[in-house]
C-alpha cells in the first residue's frame, strides 16, 4: 500500500501560507503517521467524505482538504470526536497529539479525580483539538487560550459539536502580551508552539526537506510564526511559570531538537527540575518537555521489560493496590508494603506508620515514578518488583 508523497513549494498570500505541490511520488504507507492508517484503508472506503480522495485505491494526502477530511474522520472513527477543519488552517495530525495527551497522563497522579484536574492549552487553534482529547479520554476540564480571534471562535463551534464533554472546556481569546497562564485554578498546561521566527526561517526550513508524506500546508501566519520563533516562544512560558509556581506541571510539545537542548540547559541552569521525551509515531519525532516547581511532582523513569500481566500477578500476590489506566497499570501503594520491614511489622501486629501515596506507572517498556517523595521507596519497588518478575519468569 502507499500513499501520495509530494515535492513543495510556497507561497504567501495576506498572512496565510500555502505550500504548494509541485510534483508528486509515492511512499510506502508504514512510512506514513497514522497508526490506524494500516486498517484505515479498510474503513475510509465506507466514509463517502473521504472518496473523493482515494486514488487507485489508496488515500491520497497530496491536499490540505484531504488531510483535513481524513483528520476528521479518524477522529470521529477513533475518539468520537465531531470537528470541522478549515483547509486553510494547520491540520493537526492525530498520532503525535494523543501521544502527548497521554504523556501528560503519565504526569498527572491517578488519585486526582478528573473532575478537580484543569488543563490550559496555551494557542488552542481552530481544532480545539487538545482540550477535545483531553476531555474526551480523562474527563479533565481544560481551557483553550488563542490570539486569533478567529481560532478562539471555531473552536469554541467545534466544542458545541461535542455535547457530551462542552462542559468541561472553556475557550478564551488573549492578547499577545498577557501572561500565559494567568488562569485560576489550573493543574497543568500544554501548548504546541509557533514554529517559526519568520517567513525567512520557514522558507529556508521547508526547502531543507525533500518531502512531506503529509503533503500540503497551508496555515495562517499566527499558526507557524512568532518573535523569537519556538525557543523565544518557550523561554516566554518559563519566564511567566515562575509567577504561577502553584501549577503542578508546565508542559509544551518541542519540534526542534535545538530548541529543546537550548530549553533543558536553561532550566538546569536555573535548577527547575524538568523531564524530557522524544517521540515519533510516524516519521516526525517530537520532544515533549515538562517544567514544576512543585517537589512531590518529580517523575523519574526506567527501561524495562514489564509484561503487564506478570506484573499485576506480581501486585495482587503481594497486596499491593494498582488499577488499570488505558494500556497501563499503576500501583498505589501506600509506603513501602512489600518491604520486610513492612511485612515483619503486620505479622508482629504492630501499627506500621503509613506513610504517603505513592504511583508507580507500568507501561510495557517503562516504570513510571509518578508520585510520593522518598527516592529510597521509588528505588526498593523497582529493584523489588524486577527481582519478582525475574522469579516468576
Ligand atoms: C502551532 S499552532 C497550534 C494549534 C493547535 N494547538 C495544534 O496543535 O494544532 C499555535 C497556536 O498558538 C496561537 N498563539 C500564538 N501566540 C499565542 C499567545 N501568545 N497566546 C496564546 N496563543 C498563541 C496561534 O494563534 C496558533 O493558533
Amino acid at each position: 500500500m502507499h500513499v501520495t508523497c509530494c515535492f513543495i513549494c510556497r507561497t504567501r498570500t495576506s498572512g496565510h501560507f500555502s505550500v504548494q505541490i509541485v510534483a508528486c511520488g509515492t511512499l510506502p504507507l508504514t512510512h506514513y503517521s497514522y497508526r490506524t492508517l494500516t486498517d484505515a484503508m479498510e474503513w475510509i472506503h465506507e466514509i463517502s467524505e473521504l472518496n473523493p480522495f482515494i486514488k487507485n485505491g489508496a488515500f491520497d494526502f497530496s491536499t490540505a482538504e484531504a488531510n483535513c477530511e481524513f483528520t476528521k474522520a479518524s477522529l470521529l472513527r477513533d475518539y468520537g470526536l465531531k470537528v470541522e477543519l478549515d483547509p486553510a488552517r494547520l491540520c493537526p495530525r492525530v498520532p503525535i497529539r494523543v501521544a502527548y495527551v497521554e504523556w501528560i497522563g503519565e504526569l498527572i497522579p491517578e488519585t486526582l479525580e478528573p473532575k478537580t484536574v484543569t488543563g490550559l492549552d496555551v494557542g488552542t487553534g481552530t481544532s480545539c483539538i487538545y482540550p477535545l482529547l483531553a476531555a474526551k479520554i480523562y474527563g479533565w476540564n481544560m481551557i483553550g487560550s488563542d490570539i486569533d480571534d478567529k481560532a478562539a471562535e471555531t473552536a469554541q463551534k467545534n466544542i458545541e459539536r461535542n455535547p457530551e464533554i462542552e462542559k468541561l472546556i472553556t475557550v478564551k481569546h488573549v492578547s499577545p502580551q498577557r501572561d500565559f497562564f494567568d488562569f485560576p485554578n489550573i493543574t497543568f498546561t500544554m501548548c504546541n508552539p509557533p514554529f517559526y521566527a519568520s517567513f525567512e526561517e520557514m522558507e529556508t526550513s521547508l526547502s531543507n526537506k525533500t518531502s512531506r508524506p503529509a503533503g500540503e500546508l497551508k496555515a495562517a501566519q499566527t499558526e507557524l510564526i512568532t518573535t523569537g520563533g519556538e525557543l523565544g516562544f518557550l523561554q516566554r512560558m518559563i519566564g511567566d511559570s515562575k509567577r504561577h509556581k502553584d501549577i503542578l506541571w508546565f508542559t509544551s510539545m518541542v519540534g526542534k531538537k535545538d530548541t529543546m537542548e537550548k530549553v533543558c540547559a536553561q532550566l538546569k541552569e536555573e535548577e527547575i527540575y524538568h523531564t524530557v521525551v522524544s517521540r515519533r509515531p510516524g516519521k516526525t519525532k517530537r520532544w515533549f518537555i515538562a517544567w514544576t516547581f512543585t517537589p512531590t511532582a518529580k517523575h523519574e523513569c526506567v527501561s524495562g521489560d514489564y509484561s503487564l500481566g506478570a506484573v499485576e500477578k506480581v501486585l495482587i500476590n503481594n497486596d499491593v493496590p494498582y488499577k488499570k489506566v488505558n494500556t497501563s497499570i499503576v500501583a498505589l501503594p501506600k509506603g513501602d508494603i512489600w518491604s520486610r520491614r513492612y511485612k515483619r511489622a503486620k505479622l508482629r501486629k504492630d501499627t506500621v506508620e503509613h506513610q504517603q501515596q505513592y504511583e508507580f506507572l507500568f507501561t510495557e517498556k517503562t516504570l513510571v515514578w509518578k508520585q510520593g517523595t522518598d527516592k529510597t521507596v521509588w528505588d526498593s519497588f523497582g529493584s523489588w518488583i524486577a527481582r519478582n518478575l525475574k522469579e516468576n519468569k
